[in-house]
């Protein structure tokens, strides 16, 4: 049984498609804590409400970066996880942290990367005109929203998108690759060999529209 953990800060519907297809698609995995940055975190009462132990490590308790994930750390540990996920998880990670779970941590971004990093993707989407956007989960690496790419989803975009119209669209497909990527990952199908991660011998999922 692979343990896993997930990171959230706010509504945590990521999380909770995960822990839905962990419990319907039968795992070989146990999601062993849910923890939040944030007292209030929306997604914590879920978790709680599925019998899965929850922690919050407030990121405003802490002077500065580096305690503050060196108390998530010791959290995370203390729940022996062999994956950690971020879903969600409105938080720039030192890279001593990053280090720690070497292809072992993954997070789910809102755009087809490389392109649109950082926040307000949808916005930043609209604003260049490309005309497909979509989300990336991808293995956590020191540089922001970088890393080795398990697999993405397209939506296109049509004329009267908005901001709000593409996040929900996205919503939809995010939480479809992500749980797949995690069972990928738990079930020891992923290869990461540089940039690349290769699923079973071939490359991950081609965009899936
Ligand atoms: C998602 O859009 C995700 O891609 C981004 O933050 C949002 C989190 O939503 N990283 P939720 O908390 O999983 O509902």
């Amino acid at each position: 049984m692979k343990k896993i953990v997930i990171l959230i800060s706010g509504r945590g519907s990521n999380m909770q498609a995960i822990v839905q297809a962990s419990q319907s698609q039968q795992w070989p995995a146990q999601i062993a804590a849910v923890i939040s940055n944030k007292p209030d975190a929306a997604g914590l009462a879920y978790a709680a409400s599925q019998g899965i132990p929850t922690m919050v490590v407030e990121s405003k308790a802490f002077q500065n970066r580096e305690s503050f994930d060196t108390a998530l750390q010791q959290a995370i540990d203390s729940f022996q996880a062999d994956l950690v996920v971020l879903a969600g998880f409105m938080r720039i990670l030192t890279p001593q942290f990053v280090q720690h779970y070497e292809n072992r941590i993954m997070n789910i971004h809102p755009s087809l990367l490389p392109s649109f990093v950082g926040l307000h993707t949808h916005q930043q989407a609209l604003d260049a005109g490309v005309k497909f956007h979509g989300a990336t989960v991808h293995f956590v690496t020191a540089e922001l929203d970088h890393g080795p790419i398990i697999d993405q989803a397209c939506v296109r975009i049509e004329h009267a998108d908005t901001e709000e119209s593409l996040a929900q669209k996205l919503l939809v497909k995010e939480h479809q690759i992500y749980p797949r990527a995690v069972r990928l990952f738990v079930e020891g199908k992923l290869v990461v060999e540089g940039n690349r991660v290769i699923v079973n011998g071939s490359e991950a999922d081609s965009c899936a529209i």
